[in-house]
């Protein structure tokens, strides 16, 4: 199963991945996961992603094109994968496109979890992650247990004021990727209001 997961900054992409990658033993490629771990080791690429990642700016689409295609390129992805994150340009996705063709593959679906603005700034500003475990939490709607919460981190690009770029960016560069896939027709939009249990149930629905 090749997925892709899109939607706005806080939807619920990684905590529905969670549950999908462990029902299809695929692996989650997170390109925002992959950008933060080299931004924490400062390495070289990783201080030049930081420059914008803290300003809620995509990082040029060169750059996480080629960390994707070396990706796919691992063992692990030969059972199929799901992309979160990525492509969240057009010109990502035509890059995708071309990786996918070279390997003999293609796209299963593409999953929209379409969230309104209004109710993002709530769920990023009450995210928490788990160093230890890589957990992501929330502060009113899954909380995190008593003993470990004074170890819990918020991301430095989870703020009121850097998620209004995140968003100017969502819906000038990344929304023009719905038209584009459904052209393919391979979209599925999920909405993504209510319970994180009850989008997981919609989730599974359309992948059945
Ligand atoms: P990235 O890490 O991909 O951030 P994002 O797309 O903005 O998505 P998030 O991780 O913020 O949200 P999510 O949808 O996974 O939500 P979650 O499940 O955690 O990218 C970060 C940065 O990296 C970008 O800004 C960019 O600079 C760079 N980048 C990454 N990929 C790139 C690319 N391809 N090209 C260029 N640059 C790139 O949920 C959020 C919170 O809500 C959690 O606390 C969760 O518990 C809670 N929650 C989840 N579901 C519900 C629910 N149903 N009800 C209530 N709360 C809920």
């Amino acid at each position: 199963m090749n997925l892709i997961f899109i939607g706005p900054p806080g939807a619920g992409k990684g905590t529905q991945a969670t549950a999908i990658i462990n029902k299809f033993n695929i692996p989650q490629i997170s390109t925002g996961d992959v950008i933060r771990a080299a931004i924490k080791d400062q390495t070289p690429l990783g201080k030049k992603f930081q420059e914008y990642t803290n300003k809620g700016e995509l990082v040029p689409d060169k750059l996480v094109n080629s960390l994707v295609e070396d990706r796919l390129g691992k063992k692990d992805c030969a059972n199929g994968f799901l992309l979160d994150g990525f492509p969240r340009t057009v010109n990502q996705a035509e890059a995708l496109d071309e990786m996918l063709k070279n390997r003999g593959h293609q796209l299963d679906h593409v999953l929209l979890l379409e969230v309104p603005d209004s109710l993002l700034i709530e769920r990023i500003t009450g995210r928490r992650s788990d160093p230890e475990t890589g957990q992501v939490y929330h502060l009113k709607y899954n909380p995190p247990p008593e003993n470990i919460k004074t170890r819990l981190i918020q991301r430095k690009d989870d703020t009121e004021e850097v998620l209004k770029e995140r968003l100017r960016e969502y819906h000038n560069k990344t929304a023009p990727l719905i038209p584009y896939y459904e052209k393919a027709q391979l979209l599925r939009r999920i909405e993504g209001v209510g319970s994180i249990d009850d989008i997981q149930k919609r989730v599974f629905e359309t992948l059945r």
